[in-house]
């Protein structure tokens, strides 16, 4: 919905515009005008990447809404520069920068969290910048929670033509007691990006609504670095984006192969292509489809990404051959499917490129129907025809814009909400305004309360211990740590000292399938942060309790490689036993032993299950301690509240 700001100025901003105009912070060697402002805050700072922000209260006069200090440090945030501080409004408030005409990112940062008395859950409002809309009725705490992040960044790219950006945050009136908030603001002029190569239109679509013109508002959704690890913007020292791992969005049957160039491979750019496309890096690592010929031909290599339905997409697939036995075309040529349509039937990155080690991009534009949130699917599959040597695909970067939709210039979806219902492993999120409870650990059932008590306090150790490991973490997906430098997941499990040698079995995907009625709703015991937990039996043997992880949630691999770790680590009767793990594709799943009365949670509040004597809530506290206290065990209580 685009709101009509402009009489809003006129009668009530006008003043204050003056004053709230903020200059451009030049920086020579960039040879562009960013600005970096971190609201709330009067001193200037820098982040972990060395970048510096402003605070907005810097020039000295009174701002309206409220400058607040975040009232935890949460260890996940990269750097406590910008999420910190924060500015509150309780009414309509506008900030004006002065930018030169020409297309911005815009990044909006935000940290869902209590700022004094104002609740997290209380953040409810839309933002516009110029004519766009770019979020509505947001409730930045829920979208984190489902998307099992500790930060949102929301990057958009707008054409300014006036020499102003006016970015104006509006507290919702759907709801009493809402408030708007924003942790930082951040400007970085680019060049036109999108235009060119002039993107093939997938499916449908009519080509004549959606001229990818040069003022055309985008919002980044994706921006993946296949086969390689996350970065932050540091290392994207043009426009400073961030790029992602793209392994946990990798569906189906195989993750495939990632890799990294060969050594005497070099990228070079073509003439035509500036290097502010993507970072060197960004081609230096790629994914694959599998050693064997009978398995690359018998699946499709393929990534899931959430986006908000109703949109047109525009999808940048950035190649480079990067290994040595690749040099010549027709060695490899296969299909690219988006939402199972074919983009591209013959994609030989060598006849594209012109050789070994130099990049080229493709653009396409896909349309989505519906309302709420739905997956696009991108796929790769060898092409035969072709009889190229090899049987086989290659992608080394992925990014999916969102188009404005052009009939009143909205770029905002909804708020994401967990469904139950998942078929075939992607996460379908929708509408509503439902909320998952993710405060307890999915370890459900118990054959007598104070074994099943142990467990869940045992859990909060580890959450503790994770807490305070990943404090000197500063990923943006901070998991990417724990991948080896190949970047592939199964490899740390097999290294990890517990798998093989104490009874952590690897199930396959398929096997879980089956034990659960491919996650038949009825077979669901519970639902928790990590994801939904299922009973199931496999092969007829005895009954256990499969913990399923959100794909999405970053903080769900930690939790999934910890929980491995520490239950395979720690055998004890008061401690539900961890059977085993599959890690197929972005699969995330625990089986325990199954328990069957219920959660401790359920016998400690008011629940119709019996409540725990104090006695043995005694017991598990003194248990608990001896646990945290055993030497060889890495559990330790560490500050932070779980
Ligand atoms: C936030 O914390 C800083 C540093 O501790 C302090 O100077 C400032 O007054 C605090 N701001 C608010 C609004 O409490
Ligand atoms: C804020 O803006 C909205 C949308 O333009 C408007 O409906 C509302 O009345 C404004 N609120 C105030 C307090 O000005
Ligand atoms: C790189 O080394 C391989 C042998 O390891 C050789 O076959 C190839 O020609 C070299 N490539 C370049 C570009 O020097
Ligand atoms: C693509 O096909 C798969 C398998 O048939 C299906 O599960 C998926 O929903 C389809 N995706 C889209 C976007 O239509
Ligand atoms: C790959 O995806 C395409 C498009 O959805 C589909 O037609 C084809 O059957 C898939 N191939 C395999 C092996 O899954
Ligand atoms: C299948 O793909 C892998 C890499 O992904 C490649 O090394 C292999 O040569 C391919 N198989 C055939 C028969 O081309």
């Amino acid at each position: 919905m685009a709101y009509p700001i402009q009489p809003l100025f006129a009668l009530t901003c006008l003043p204050l515009m003056a004053l709230l105009l903020f200059p451009m912070v030049s920086d020579a060697s960039k040879g562009s005008r960013q600005l970096r402002l971190r609201c709330g805050a009067t001193s200037s700072a820098s982040d972990s990447d060395g970048r510096t922000w402003e605070g907005d209260a810097n020039l000295g006069m009174a701002l309206p809404g409220f400058p607040a200090n975040a009232s935890y440090l949460d260890p996940l945030l990269p750097s406590p520069v910008p999420y910190m501080t924060a500015r509150l409004f309780t009414s309509n408030f506008t900030y004006a920068f002065g930018v030169d005409p020409g297309r911005v990112f815009l990044r909006l940062y935000f940290y869902p969290t209590a700022y004094g008395e104002h609740s997290a859950a209380d953040a409810l409002f839309s933002v516009t910048a110029g004519i766009h809309s770019l979020l509505n009725d947001f409730n930045p705490f829920q979208t984190a929670q489902v998307m099992g992040h500790t930060y949102l960044i929301r990057e958009y790219s707008l054409s300014v033509t006036s020499g102003k950006l006016k970015v104006t945050f509006f507290p919702s009136s759907r709801h009493v007691g809402s408030y708007a908030f924003v942790n930082g603001i951040e400007v970085v002029p680019t060049p036109d990006i999108f235009t060119t190569p002039v993107p093939r239109f997938v499916n449908g679509g009519n080509r004549d609504l959606v001229p990818v013109s040069s003022d055309i508002g985008f919002q980044t959704m994706y921006r993946l670095n296949i086969g390689g690890v996350t970065t932050s913007g540091k290392y994207d020292s043009v426009f400073y984006r961030s790029w992602e791992e793209d392994s946990p969005y990798i569906h189906g049957p195989s993750d495939g192969v990632n890799f990294f160039r060969d050594s005497n491979v070099t990228i070079s750019y073509p003439p035509s292509m500036p290097d502010y496309v993507a970072p060197v890096y960004l081609y230096e690592t790629a994914r694959s489809m599998a050693t064997d010929v009978d398995v690359n031909l018998s699946y499709n290599l393929t990534w899931v990404l959430p986006v908000d339905a109703g949109f047109y997409y525009l999808l940048r697939f950035h190649f480079c051959e990067i290994q040595n036995e690749f040099t010549e075309a027709y060695q490899r040529s296969f299909f690219i499917y988006i939402n199972n349509h074919t983009a591209e039937e013959q994609m030989d990155v060598i006849y594209w490129s012109g050789g070994l080690g130099i990049p080229f991009y493709t653009n396409y534009i896909v349309v989505t129907v519906g309302s709420g949130q739905t997956d696009l699917w991108v796929a790769l599959h060898p092409d035969i025809s072709a009889r190229s040597e090899y049987v086989d695909a290659i992608l080394n970067g992925l990014e999916v814009f969102k188009l404005q939709d052009n009939s009143n210039n909205n770029l905002a979806g909804v708020n994401p909400t967990l469904m139950q219902n998942r078929d075939g492993g992607s996460n379908t999120a929708s509408h509503g305004q439902d909320k998952t409870d993710a405060s307890i650990p999915a370890i459900v059932g118990g054959a007598a309360s104070g074994f099943l008590a142990l467990s869940f306090v045992c859990f909060c150790i580890c959450v503790l211990y994770r807490s305070q490991k990943k404090t000197d973490n500063h990923g943006m997906a901070n998991w990417s740590r724990w991948n080896p430098p190949d970047g592939h997941r199964h490899l740390l499990l097999t290294t990890s000292h517990s798998k093989d040698s104490k009874l952590c079995h690897r199930f396959s995907f398929m096997q879980i399938q089956e034990a659960t009625n491919n996650f038949n709703a009825a077979f669901l015991l519970g639902k928790g942060g990590f994801g939904n937990v299922y009973h199931g039996q496999i092969a007829g043997g005895k009954k256990m309790a499969i913990k399923r992880g959100n794909p999405l949630s970053q903080q769900g691999i930690h939790e999934f490689r910890n929980e491995i770790e520490m239950l395979t680590d720690l055998r004890h009767r008061h401690l539900v036993s961890l059977i085993g793990y599959c890690d197929e594709g972005s699969e995330m799943i625990l089986l325990y032993d199954y328990m069957a009365n219920g959660t401790l949670q359920e016998h400690l509040y008011n629940t119709n299950k019996p409540p725990l004597p104090w006695e043995q809530r005694l017991v598990i506290c003194i248990g608990a301690a001896l646990l945290a206290a055993l030497p060889a065990h890495r559990c330790e209580v560490g500050h932070h509240p779980p």
